[in-house]
Protein backbone atom coordinates (compact mmCIF):
# COMPACT_ATOMS: atom_id res chain seq x y z
CA UNK A 1 0.00 0.00 0.00
CA UNK A 2 2.78 2.48 0.65
CA UNK A 3 4.46 1.51 -2.62
CA UNK A 4 0.65 2.59 -4.30
CA UNK A 5 0.80 5.95 -2.32
CA UNK A 6 4.82 6.71 -2.83
CA UNK A 7 3.98 5.87 -7.26
CA UNK A 8 0.65 8.51 -6.93
CA UNK A 9 3.29 10.98 -5.45
CA UNK A 10 6.12 10.76 -7.76
CA UNK A 11 3.17 10.94 -11.00
CA UNK A 12 2.17 14.17 -9.26
CA UNK A 13 4.96 15.75 -8.79
CA UNK A 14 6.11 14.50 -12.59
CA UNK A 15 3.00 15.48 -14.20
CA UNK A 16 3.35 18.57 -12.48
CA UNK A 17 7.06 19.81 -13.24
CA UNK A 18 6.30 18.20 -16.90
CA UNK A 19 3.38 21.20 -16.95
CA UNK A 20 5.61 23.78 -16.16
CA UNK A 21 5.93 24.06 -12.13
CA UNK A 22 10.00 23.37 -12.14
CA UNK A 23 11.96 24.73 -9.43
CA UNK A 24 8.71 24.28 -6.95
CA UNK A 25 7.34 20.87 -7.79
CA UNK A 26 11.21 19.89 -7.64
CA UNK A 27 11.50 21.11 -4.33
CA UNK A 28 8.75 19.64 -2.68
CA UNK A 29 8.75 16.46 -4.78
CA UNK A 30 12.48 16.07 -2.57
CA UNK A 31 11.08 16.18 0.43
CA UNK A 32 7.62 14.92 -0.52
CA UNK A 33 9.25 11.63 -1.75
CA UNK A 34 12.38 11.32 0.55
CA UNK A 35 10.71 8.37 2.63
CA UNK A 36 7.57 9.61 4.98
CA UNK A 37 5.87 6.96 7.13
CA UNK A 38 3.34 7.63 5.19
CA UNK A 39 1.06 6.84 8.25
CA UNK A 40 -2.21 9.57 7.43
CA UNK A 41 -2.53 8.03 3.92
CA UNK A 42 -2.48 4.15 4.63
CA UNK A 43 -4.91 4.95 7.81
CA UNK A 44 -7.10 6.61 5.42
CA UNK A 45 -6.92 3.53 3.10
CA UNK A 46 -7.37 0.92 5.71
CA UNK A 47 -10.47 2.95 7.28
CA UNK A 48 -12.16 2.91 4.05
CA UNK A 49 -11.62 -0.86 3.47
CA UNK A 50 -12.92 -1.64 7.52
CA UNK A 51 -15.78 0.91 6.46
CA UNK A 52 -16.49 -1.04 3.79
CA UNK A 53 -15.50 0.95 1.21
CA UNK A 54 -14.69 -1.42 -2.50
CA UNK A 55 -12.89 0.42 -4.71
CA UNK A 56 -9.44 2.32 -3.49
CA UNK A 57 -9.84 4.51 -6.40
CA UNK A 58 -12.62 6.13 -4.72
CA UNK A 59 -10.28 7.34 -1.77
CA UNK A 60 -6.41 7.62 -3.39
CA UNK A 61 -6.93 11.26 -4.08
CA UNK A 62 -8.24 12.00 0.16
CA UNK A 63 -5.32 9.46 0.93
CA UNK A 64 -2.92 11.44 -0.89
CA UNK A 65 -4.50 14.91 -0.12
CA UNK A 66 -3.80 14.32 3.47
CA UNK A 67 -0.38 13.40 2.81
CA UNK A 68 0.56 16.93 0.93
CA UNK A 69 -0.86 18.58 3.31
CA UNK A 70 0.86 17.16 6.32
CA UNK A 71 3.84 17.92 4.35
CA UNK A 72 2.92 21.19 3.82
CA UNK A 73 2.69 21.55 7.32
CA UNK A 74 6.46 19.85 7.89
CA UNK A 75 7.88 22.47 5.79
CA UNK A 76 6.41 25.35 7.50
CA UNK A 77 7.44 23.48 10.57
CA UNK A 78 10.48 22.96 9.96
CA UNK A 79 10.91 26.39 8.98
CA UNK A 80 9.56 27.57 12.25
CA UNK A 81 11.77 24.98 14.58
CA UNK A 82 14.74 25.90 12.72
CA UNK A 83 15.16 22.24 11.33
CA UNK A 84 17.75 21.42 9.26
CA UNK A 85 17.02 18.07 8.37
CA UNK A 86 13.61 16.06 7.56
CA UNK A 87 13.06 12.66 6.44
CA UNK A 88 16.97 12.19 6.24
CA UNK A 89 17.16 15.23 3.66
CA UNK A 90 17.87 19.26 3.77
CA UNK A 91 14.97 20.88 4.75
CA UNK A 92 13.46 23.34 1.77
CA UNK A 93 14.38 26.86 3.80
CA UNK A 94 18.30 25.80 4.67
CA UNK A 95 18.49 25.11 0.68
CA UNK A 96 16.92 28.08 -0.70
CA UNK A 97 15.57 29.97 1.85
CA UNK A 98 12.47 30.87 4.02
CA UNK A 99 10.74 32.99 1.55
CA UNK A 100 10.86 30.68 -1.42
CA UNK A 101 10.10 27.79 1.69
CA UNK A 102 7.17 29.57 2.76
CA UNK A 103 5.52 29.52 -1.09
CA UNK A 104 7.01 25.86 -1.21
CA UNK A 105 4.82 24.69 1.79
CA UNK A 106 1.95 27.09 0.38
CA UNK A 107 1.97 25.21 -3.26
CA UNK A 108 2.12 21.24 -1.01
CA UNK A 109 -1.54 22.97 0.49
CA UNK A 110 -2.98 23.72 -2.38
CA UNK A 111 -2.09 20.77 -4.45
CA UNK A 112 -3.72 18.49 -1.02
CA UNK A 113 -6.46 21.05 -1.21
CA UNK A 114 -6.92 20.46 -5.08
CA UNK A 115 -7.38 16.83 -4.27
CA UNK A 116 -9.48 16.60 -1.76
CA UNK A 117 -11.80 19.57 -2.95
CA UNK A 118 -12.98 16.97 -5.53
CA UNK A 119 -14.84 15.36 -2.55
CA UNK A 120 -18.86 15.90 -1.14
CA UNK A 121 -18.72 19.66 0.89
CA UNK A 122 -18.94 17.68 4.45
CA UNK A 123 -15.98 15.91 3.38
CA UNK A 124 -14.12 19.38 2.13
CA UNK A 125 -15.30 20.85 5.51
CA UNK A 126 -13.94 17.86 7.57
CA UNK A 127 -10.38 18.88 5.89
CA UNK A 128 -10.82 22.59 6.06
CA UNK A 129 -11.33 22.73 9.83
CA UNK A 130 -8.79 20.31 10.57
CA UNK A 131 -5.97 22.40 8.59
CA UNK A 132 -7.73 25.64 10.52
CA UNK A 133 -7.16 23.66 13.91
CA UNK A 134 -3.74 23.16 13.17
CA UNK A 135 -3.02 26.64 12.80
CA UNK A 136 -4.49 27.62 15.75
CA UNK A 137 -2.80 24.97 17.93
CA UNK A 138 0.33 25.94 16.53
CA UNK A 139 -0.23 29.59 17.48
CA UNK A 140 -1.20 28.06 20.93
CA UNK A 141 2.07 26.25 21.43
CA UNK A 142 3.83 29.28 20.43
CA UNK A 143 2.34 30.78 23.00
CA UNK A 144 3.07 28.57 25.79
CA UNK A 145 6.91 28.46 24.44
CA UNK A 146 8.75 28.33 27.64
CA UNK A 147 5.81 29.03 29.81
CA UNK A 148 6.43 26.67 32.88
CA UNK A 149 2.76 27.09 33.93
CA UNK A 150 1.42 24.86 31.17
CA UNK A 151 -0.80 22.15 32.24
CA UNK A 152 -1.60 18.56 30.82
CA UNK A 153 -5.07 20.03 29.57
CA UNK A 154 -3.14 23.14 27.29
CA UNK A 155 -0.59 20.30 25.60
CA UNK A 156 -3.04 18.16 25.25
CA UNK A 157 -5.36 20.35 23.24
CA UNK A 158 -2.02 21.40 21.24
CA UNK A 159 -2.12 17.70 20.59
CA UNK A 160 -5.29 17.26 19.54
CA UNK A 161 -4.99 20.23 17.04
CA UNK A 162 -1.59 19.82 15.32
CA UNK A 163 -1.15 16.19 14.97
CA UNK A 164 -3.94 13.96 16.33
CA UNK A 165 -6.61 16.18 14.54
CA UNK A 166 -5.57 15.32 10.62
CA UNK A 167 -4.95 11.68 11.78
CA UNK A 168 -8.44 11.66 13.25
CA UNK A 169 -10.04 13.82 10.42
CA UNK A 170 -8.65 11.52 7.80
CA UNK A 171 -10.33 8.13 9.27
CA UNK A 172 -13.69 10.27 9.95
CA UNK A 173 -13.56 11.51 6.36
CA UNK A 174 -12.39 7.86 4.75
CA UNK A 175 -15.33 6.70 6.58
CA UNK A 176 -18.10 8.70 5.23
CA UNK A 177 -16.49 8.02 1.84
CA UNK A 178 -17.54 4.89 2.17
CA UNK A 179 -20.65 5.61 3.06
CA UNK A 180 -21.08 4.80 7.01
CA UNK A 181 -23.69 6.24 9.08
CA UNK A 182 -22.22 9.72 11.01
CA UNK A 183 -22.41 7.01 14.78
CA UNK A 184 -20.05 4.52 12.78
CA UNK A 185 -17.95 7.02 11.49
CA UNK A 186 -17.67 9.00 14.70
CA UNK A 187 -15.50 5.85 16.28
CA UNK A 188 -13.11 5.98 13.16
CA UNK A 189 -12.76 9.53 14.33
CA UNK A 190 -11.92 8.49 17.84
CA UNK A 191 -9.36 5.88 16.70
CA UNK A 192 -7.83 8.58 15.03
CA UNK A 193 -7.61 11.13 17.68
CA UNK A 194 -6.57 8.41 19.93
CA UNK A 195 -4.06 7.21 17.82
CA UNK A 196 -2.83 11.02 17.18
CA UNK A 197 -2.11 11.54 20.54
CA UNK A 198 -0.10 8.62 21.36
CA UNK A 199 1.42 9.09 18.08
CA UNK A 200 2.69 13.05 19.24
CA UNK A 201 4.08 11.47 22.78
CA UNK A 202 5.62 9.00 20.92
CA UNK A 203 7.42 11.40 19.24
CA UNK A 204 7.90 13.99 22.38
CA UNK A 205 9.35 10.72 23.73
CA UNK A 206 11.97 9.88 21.06
CA UNK A 207 12.97 13.51 21.43
CA UNK A 208 14.16 13.26 24.41
CA UNK A 209 15.57 9.64 24.07
CA UNK A 210 18.06 11.10 21.56
CA UNK A 211 16.80 8.47 19.17
CA UNK A 212 19.15 8.71 15.57
CA UNK A 213 15.61 7.47 13.60
CA UNK A 214 14.43 11.18 14.54
CA UNK A 215 17.32 12.77 12.35
CA UNK A 216 17.83 15.54 14.44
CA UNK A 217 19.69 16.41 17.64
CA UNK A 218 18.23 14.92 20.96
CA UNK A 219 16.57 17.14 22.72
CA UNK A 220 15.65 19.83 20.00
CA UNK A 221 12.39 20.36 21.25
CA UNK A 222 13.73 21.65 24.56
CA UNK A 223 16.09 23.80 22.85
CA UNK A 224 12.81 25.12 21.15
CA UNK A 225 10.68 25.98 24.33
CA UNK A 226 8.51 23.46 23.74
CA UNK A 227 6.51 22.03 26.71
CA UNK A 228 6.31 18.51 26.24
CA UNK A 229 4.21 16.64 28.70
CA UNK A 230 7.29 14.96 30.61
CA UNK A 231 8.55 18.51 30.95
CA UNK A 232 5.59 19.65 32.54
CA UNK A 233 4.84 16.36 34.57
CA UNK A 234 8.18 16.81 36.28
CA UNK A 235 7.89 20.46 36.70
CA UNK A 236 4.49 19.74 38.63
CA UNK A 237 6.11 17.07 40.74
CA UNK A 238 9.41 18.48 42.00
CA UNK A 239 9.50 21.48 44.47
CA UNK A 240 11.85 24.12 46.30
CA UNK A 241 15.96 23.54 44.62
CA UNK A 242 15.03 21.00 42.48
CA UNK A 243 12.33 22.54 40.68
CA UNK A 244 14.59 25.66 40.50
CA UNK A 245 17.13 23.80 38.93
CA UNK A 246 14.80 21.78 36.53
CA UNK A 247 13.12 25.61 35.49
CA UNK A 248 17.05 26.71 35.06
CA UNK A 249 17.57 23.68 32.58
CA UNK A 250 14.48 24.18 30.70
CA UNK A 251 15.19 28.00 29.94
CA UNK A 252 19.02 27.86 29.37
CA UNK A 253 19.07 24.41 27.96
CA UNK A 254 21.96 23.10 25.62
CA UNK A 255 22.98 19.45 24.87
CA UNK A 256 25.77 19.90 27.92
CA UNK A 257 22.48 19.93 30.48
CA UNK A 258 20.97 16.87 28.08
CA UNK A 259 22.21 14.21 31.06
CA UNK A 260 21.15 16.35 34.23
CA UNK A 261 17.81 16.97 32.48
CA UNK A 262 17.10 13.15 32.04
CA UNK A 263 18.56 12.32 35.83
CA UNK A 264 15.53 14.32 36.90
CA UNK A 265 13.21 13.63 34.41
CA UNK A 266 13.79 9.89 35.82
CA UNK A 267 13.11 11.34 39.47
CA UNK A 268 9.81 11.99 39.05
CA UNK A 269 9.00 9.35 36.38
CA UNK A 270 8.20 11.97 33.72
CA UNK A 271 9.20 9.73 31.32
CA UNK A 272 7.11 6.29 32.78
CA UNK A 273 4.48 8.92 33.17
CA UNK A 274 4.25 9.31 29.19
CA UNK A 275 4.97 5.84 28.42
CA UNK A 276 1.60 5.12 30.51
CA UNK A 277 -0.66 8.01 28.72
CA UNK A 278 0.99 6.37 24.94
CA UNK A 279 -1.06 2.79 26.34
CA UNK A 280 -3.79 4.62 27.75
CA UNK A 281 -4.18 6.46 24.53
CA UNK A 282 -3.51 3.55 22.48
CA UNK A 283 -5.80 1.28 24.18
CA UNK A 284 -9.11 3.85 23.71
CA UNK A 285 -8.14 3.60 19.94
CA UNK A 286 -8.09 -0.47 19.56
CA UNK A 287 -11.09 -0.10 21.53
CA UNK A 288 -12.83 2.04 18.43
CA UNK A 289 -12.36 -0.75 16.53
CA UNK A 290 -13.97 -3.10 18.39
CA UNK A 291 -17.38 -2.90 16.08
CA UNK A 292 -15.84 -3.65 12.92
CA UNK A 293 -15.30 -7.08 12.02
CA UNK A 294 -12.21 -8.68 11.61
CA UNK A 295 -10.52 -8.57 8.24
CA UNK A 296 -7.06 -7.69 6.69
CA UNK A 297 -7.80 -4.09 6.81
CA UNK A 298 -8.36 -4.20 10.46
CA UNK A 299 -5.49 -6.35 11.20
CA UNK A 300 -3.35 -3.55 9.51
CA UNK A 301 -4.89 -1.03 11.67
CA UNK A 302 -3.81 -3.00 15.17
CA UNK A 303 -0.67 -3.30 13.36
CA UNK A 304 -0.28 0.60 12.67
CA UNK A 305 -1.13 1.12 16.41
CA UNK A 306 1.57 -1.62 17.86
CA UNK A 307 3.82 -0.24 15.48
CA UNK A 308 3.59 3.39 17.55
CA UNK A 309 3.82 2.15 20.86
CA UNK A 310 7.32 -0.18 20.00
CA UNK A 311 8.38 3.12 18.20
CA UNK A 312 10.13 4.27 21.15
CA UNK A 313 10.97 1.20 22.91
C1 LIG B 1 6.03 14.26 11.93
O1 LIG B 1 5.12 13.33 11.44
C2 LIG B 1 5.29 15.38 12.58
C3 LIG B 1 4.56 14.96 13.78
C4 LIG B 1 3.27 15.04 13.85
C5 LIG B 1 5.28 14.46 14.92
P1 LIG B 1 5.60 11.91 10.96
O2 LIG B 1 6.51 11.33 12.01
O3 LIG B 1 4.41 11.11 10.54
O4 LIG B 1 6.50 12.27 9.70
P2 LIG B 1 6.73 11.46 8.36
O5 LIG B 1 5.56 11.74 7.48
O6 LIG B 1 6.87 10.00 8.67
O7 LIG B 1 8.00 12.05 7.79
C1 LIG C 1 4.73 18.64 14.23
O1 LIG C 1 5.16 18.71 15.51
C2 LIG C 1 3.28 18.97 14.13
C3 LIG C 1 2.91 19.56 12.85
C4 LIG C 1 1.72 19.93 12.65
C5 LIG C 1 3.90 19.76 11.78
P1 LIG C 1 6.72 18.67 15.75
O2 LIG C 1 7.33 20.02 15.63
O3 LIG C 1 6.95 17.88 16.99
O4 LIG C 1 7.21 17.79 14.54
P2 LIG C 1 8.69 17.29 14.31
O5 LIG C 1 9.16 16.72 15.62
O6 LIG C 1 9.47 18.48 13.88
O7 LIG C 1 8.57 16.24 13.25
MG1 LIG D 1 6.89 22.08 15.64
MG1 LIG E 1 9.29 20.42 14.34
MG1 LIG F 1 8.63 16.43 17.43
Amino acid sequence: MRLLVDAELEALIESEVENGAGQVAELCGTVLLAGGKRLRPLLILLAHEIAGGSSDDDIIPLALAFELIHTATLVHDDINDEASQRRGVDTIHTRVGIPKAVIAGDWLFVQGFGLGGIYEEHIVRIMAQCCANIAVSEFDQLDHVLNLATSPEDYLGIVRGKTAGPFSAGCHAAGLVAGLSDEQASALQRFGMELGIAFQLVDDLLDLRGDERMGKPRGADVIEGKMTLPLIHALTLSHGEERLRLAHIIENFHDGLFDELMSLLNYSQSLQYADILVRTHLERALNELDSFPDSDAKSLMLHITDYVMNRHL
